[in-house]
């Protein structure tokens, strides 16, 4: 999509900013997941997002996005990504994605989470749990790596050797990708979660990056219905989708996205993380 387009480096007081940006999408999430029970329908999460963000002085970034009516993106079950909320309501065992960005002082988050409701089907709380070690698997790359390509290296085996430990086959969505985050949601570069022959742009400091992996428990290949926004799984398996802002400083990363920066999850990949002053 952005192939050798200009890629906007930050200044340290810039990442300070998105990290505002980062922390007010955290808590809409947050929101969202302690509230969310079967039989609340996608809509009234919308709402609840929409009322953290507008509490916060803040702007979410999806509404209005090339026409996109709502705060965040709810998909459901075999929906992937860019689910329109509305009137579905949730039932129990659905695999529910939510996806949130906001914009403070120009500067902009983005973050996704996965989870599956009560009377979970095991294969599909392996699914979620999969994807997420997959994102921080991709995270620690931008700290350890030299290159961009090493990300997509790093969740392709993360998803292989979850595969292989859950007995099962997963599917890596190509057709979306992560991607820079700064000034606008989407800038270059692209951040592909599989692995090519292209290295990538060398990983420097400034540079601020939406790591998110999209995966399924069947086939990679999607279709856009309708309404011209939900993505889902042609095969109708379930996917699960998870999603940070993260920083690459001087001295490290820092998850924006993430209420301690990323430490727990980066601390367990043996990852320090180098937060600045705010
Ligand atoms: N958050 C999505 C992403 O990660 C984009 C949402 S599309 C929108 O790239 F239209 F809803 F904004
Ligand atoms: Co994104």
């Amino acid at each position: 999509m952005f192939g050798r387009e200009k890629i906007e480096y930050k200044t340290v007081d810039q990442v300070r900013t998105m990290r505002r940006a980062g922390l007010v999408v955290a808590d809409a999430l947050a929101t969202v997941r302690s509230a969310v029970r079967p039989g609340m329908t996608t809509a009234d999460l919308d709402a609840l997002a929409a009322a953290v963000i507008g509490d916060a002085g803040a702007t979410p970034s999806f509404l209005g996005y090339h026409g996109y009516p709502a705060t965040l993106c709810v998909s459901v079950n075999d929906e992937v990504v860019h689910g329109i909320p509305g009137t579905r309501e949730l039932l129990p065992g659905d695999v529910v994605s939510v996806d949130c960005g906001a914009i403070v002082d120009g500067w902009h988050g983005d973050s996704a989470f996965s989870f599956v409701l009560p009377e979970a089907d095991a294969a599909d709380v392996a699914l979620v749990e999969a994807t997420e070690r997959a994102l921080w698997a991709g995270i620690a790359a931008l700290a350890t790596g030299e290159r961009l390509g090493d990300v997509g290296n790093a969740v392709e085996d993360s998803i292989e050797a979850s595969a292989a430990a859950d007995g099962v086959a997963y599917g890596i969505i190509e057709e979306y990708v992560g991607h820079g985050i700064g000034t606008s949601m989407h800038q270059p570069p692209d951040v592909l979660n599989y692995r090519t022959r292209e290295r990538g742009p060398r990983l420097k400091p400034g540079m601020c990056l939406a790591i998110e992996p999209m995966v399924t428990r069947g086939e990679r290949f999607t279709q856009v219905l309708e309404d011209d926004w939900t993505v889902v799984t042609d095969d109708g398996a379930r996917a699960a989708h998870w999603e940070h802002s993260v920083a690459i400083l001087e001295d490290g990363i820092w998850v924006l996205t993430a209420p301690d920066g990323g430490a727990a999850k980066l601390g367990e990949l043996g990852v320090t993380i180098a937060p600045l002053d705010v």
